[in-house]
Formats: structure tokens, C-alpha cells, sequence
């Protein structure tokens, strides 16, 4: 088992997972300023105050840390740009995981989210000892729907659930650790 605090940075095929920090604040605004990404997600845009004491916080957060959420950046492997991020958070008592993922839009497109995704879920497997990674999405999150398909992940539930006032159906997608 990997120590958690030494997993990033890591390189993939077109992107970087690292630290966020926060150098980070204008790309990190302009993607979460934008309506688009954030409709079936559980964020609110920041202030740049806020956003910038987030970065901050997230620049030093435990890593895969029971019971907490903590937000690791996806970036330009040559220019170190931060595209996105991927919320990781890890079960009281260790036993699954939860990822949620969002990347701006000029960076999608390629297969980067959920090459940087699935690079997560390996990191998660190695670093812990979990036995399930799930990804939760609205069932009208197209785009989402196929990426947690993308990266392996099988549907597993299908919930109603209310989302800022309308009723919607969430889909529960998990991956197994003994998963081919
Ligand atoms: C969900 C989200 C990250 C998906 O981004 P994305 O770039 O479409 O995702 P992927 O990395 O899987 O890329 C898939 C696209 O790249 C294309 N692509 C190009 N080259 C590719 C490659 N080598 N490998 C895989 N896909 C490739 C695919 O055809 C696909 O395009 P399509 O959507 O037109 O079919 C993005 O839509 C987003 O940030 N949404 C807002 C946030 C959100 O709702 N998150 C989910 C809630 S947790």
C-alpha cells in the first residue's frame, strides 16, 4: 500500500493530476463560473476569496482522508494550466470511495476526464484498501453517464432524488477492486 500524502503529482496520457493551489484561481473560476458545468453539480461558484482559500485548503489536505472530500486538480501535462478537478472522497471507515469530476469545456472532448479519472481509481485502489469506487451521477448528465462507462464503472442503482427543487433519478455507477 502507497503512502497517500506521495501519489501526486502523477502524469497520464494528455493531462497531470496534482496539487491544486492557488496560482490556480483564474482557471479555476473561469470553469466554475461557467452555468453549464455546474447544472447537475452539488458546487456553487466562489468568490474569489473563497475560491482562493479553497485552492489553499485543498493545496495541503490529506489525500484520501476518512470521512472528508478532498479536491485534486487535473492539468496541461506541458503547461501545468489547470482544466479541471476531481473530487475524491474516502468512507469513515475506509471501506469505499467516491469520485466526481468536472473539466472546462475547451478541454473536453479528448478523453482527458476520464483518462484522469480512471487514473484516480487506480491511485484509490493502491493507496487504500477500499473495495469500491462509485461515481454518482443524474441520469440526464449524458456526458457524465458515459464517461463513468468510459472508465469501467457499472450502473448499480437508480435513485429519485430531489436536485435544487426538481425531482430527478440518480444513477449509482461503482467499480470493484477485482474488477478485470
Ligand atoms: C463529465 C465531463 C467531465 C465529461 O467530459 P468529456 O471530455 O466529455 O469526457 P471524456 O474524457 O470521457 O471524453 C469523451 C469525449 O472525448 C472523445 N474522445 C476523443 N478522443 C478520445 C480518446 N482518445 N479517448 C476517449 N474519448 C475520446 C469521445 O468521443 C467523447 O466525445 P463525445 O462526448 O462527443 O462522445 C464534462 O462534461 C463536465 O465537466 N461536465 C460538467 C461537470 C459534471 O457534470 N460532472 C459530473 C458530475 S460528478
Amino acid at each position: 500500500m502507497g503512502t497517500p500524502g506521495d501519489t501526486l503529482p502523477r502524469l497520464g496520457n494528455g493531462f497531470m493530476l496534482r496539487r491544486l493551489a492557488s496560482d490556480d484561481l483564474p482557471e479555476f473560476q473561469a470553469y466554475r463560473h461557467d452555468p453549464e458545468l455546474g447544472r447537475y453539480q452539488g458546487w456553487s461558484p466562489m468568490s474569489d476569496e473563497e475560491a482562493t482559500a479553497f485552492l489553499r485548503e485543498m493545496n495541503t489536505a490529506p489525500l484520501l482522508n476518512p470521512g472528508n472530500w478532498t479536491q485534486i486538480g487535473i492539468a496541461e501535462p506541458d503547461s501545468g494550466l489547470l482544466i479541471g478537478d476531481i473530487g475524491v472522497f474516502l468512507d469513515q471507515d475506509g471501506r469505499y470511495a467516491e469520485v466526481g469530476f468536472t473539466l472546462a469545456r475547451h478541454a473536453q472532448g479528448r478523453g482527458v476526464a476520464a483518462a484522469a479519472v480512471r487514473e484516480t481509481v487506480n491511485l484509490i485502489f493502491a493507496a487504500t484498501e477500499v473495495d469500491r469506487v462509485f461515481g454518482i451521477t443524474d441520469a440526464r448528465n449524458c456526458a457524465s453517464v458515459r464517461l463513468l462507462e468510459r472508465v469501467g464503472m457499472r450502473k448499480t442503482e437508480a435513485t429519485n432524488a430531489v436536485f435544487r427543487g426538481e425531482q430527478c433519478v440518480e444513477y449509482v455507477y461503482a467499480v470493484l477492486r477485482n474488477d478485470g
